[in-house]
């Protein structure tokens, strides 16, 4: 439960700190907690957060982790939905905090569960959904959008992990519909020959999202009118670019980029797979990274033998996640260091349960399959 207010160590006391005094903080509240405390880091957080971080790593990968450690707390330097996921996935008596409740998805806010339930009902109403038809969802969702597949046949998808999932599906339903990131929908779709026309995009802000009912009747692939306003901003002029400034250069994007860039592109995965791919590369060999600015410069500075240009001049950098400053990481830490749990996200247990059977068919269908 949240200390009543009094109690709460206000976030402008460290605002107004000098940096080491923060960092100060963070590490004094970190002994004074001990192994009561992970922090977690994702892969796009900014430096000065994730020089505090016990763990990195992607959002999935993170929520594992910290319900592997025997931690009360979990400090979530992310975004909201990695917390609501790791407070799905965390043990009975975890408690999970967002140093700053700003923090959100662009993309995950682009579909909101009452949209989602009136899309259904609506392929209901046409007759769409005496096929089978199964609701797939990004780990980039809000907790409720997970349940809604969880309660529907549906299941969660990684960027790792969409290849093997859409393959099983494919082989057991009619369609699918995806949510909420048209991009990574259409590029793993384009993965298994689906033509574009097959590919239909849901916008949530018209009947029947913009299509006729036989559209939507022909349509395998159902794909919400969602995006990443980080990885949405690389174009194909860029790789283009870069290939003429930068003679042998391999382009490693992220599939969150539009089919255009991914279509262009040398290589294309989730953020595991573009630090492996540049960690196992030569030495000499040269790369334009499309994806969060954090990441490609914490690797151009790990390997300062491999030439690692960001895909494109301008700053493509996850603005909500970069709210959580180290201001914010140290109010969550000093406040728990005095027994006051600010910022708490709860997903309550009705969501907890249904969306935890769309994550558990996501384990089980994919263990030993992630690319
Ligand atoms: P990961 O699932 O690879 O952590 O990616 C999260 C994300 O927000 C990508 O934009
Ligand atoms: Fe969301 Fe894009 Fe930021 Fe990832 S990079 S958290 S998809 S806004």
């Amino acid at each position: 439960m949240t200390a009543v207010l009094e109690e709460v160590r206000p976030l402008e006391d460290f605002l107004v700190m000098p940096e080491e005094e923060v960092a100060a903080a963070i590490e004094a509240a970190r002994q004074a907690l001990g192994s009561r405390v992970v922090i977690l880091g994702h892969h796009y957080q900014r430096d000065d957060v994730i020089r505090h971080a016990d763990l990195t790593g992607d959002s999935y990968q993170l929520s594992v982790m910290a319900s592997q450690t025997d931690a009360e707390y979990i400090v979530f330097c992310g975004v909201h939905f990695m917390a609501e996921s790791a407070d799905i996935l965390g043990k009975p008596g975890q408690r999970v905090i967002l140093p700053d409740m700003g923090a959100g998805c662009s993309m995950a806010d682009m579909a909101s569960i009452d949209q989602v339930e009136d899309a259904w009902e609506q392929l209901r109403d046409i007759g769409v959904l005496k096929n089978r038809v199964a609701p797939i969802t990004y780990m980039n969702s809000t907790a409720a959008i997970k349940a809604f597949c969880g309660r529907n046949d549906g299941v969660v998808c990684t960027s790792s992990n969409a290849v093997p999932l859409f393959d099983a599906y494919l082989k057991e339903f009619d369609k699918m519909f995806f949510f909420p990131d048209q991009h990574l929908g259409r590029n793993t779709g384009a993965k298994f020959g689906i033509p574009l026309d097959k590919m239909v995009l849901w916008n949530p802000h018209e009947d029947l999202g913009g299509n006729t009912p036989e559209q939507l009747h022909e349509a395998k692939l159902i794909l919400w009118r969602g995006h990443c306003s980080v990885h949405g901003r690389f174009k194909p002029w860029h790789v283009d670019k870069i290939r003429k400034d930068v003679p042998g250069v391999q382009v490693l994007v992220h599939p969150e980029c539009t089919r255009e860039v991914v279509e262009i592109s040398d290589l294309n995965g989730s953020t595991s797979f573009i630090i492996k791919t540049v960690e196992n590369a030569p030495a000499g060999t040269k790369w334009a990274i499309g994806t969060e600015v954090n990441l490609v410069n914490r690797l151009a500075q790990r390997f300062p033998d491999k030439e690692i240009h960001l895909l494109a001049p301008d700053l493509c950098m996850c603005a909500t996640m970069y709210r959580i400053a180290p201001q914010n990481l140290a109010w969550a830490m000093d406040n728990l260091a005095n027994d006051t749990v600010v910022n708490e996200i709860v997903v309550d247990e009705e969501t907890r349960h249904y969306a935890n059977i769309a994550l558990e068919r996501m384990i089980g269908m994919t263990e030993g399959k992630k690319g």
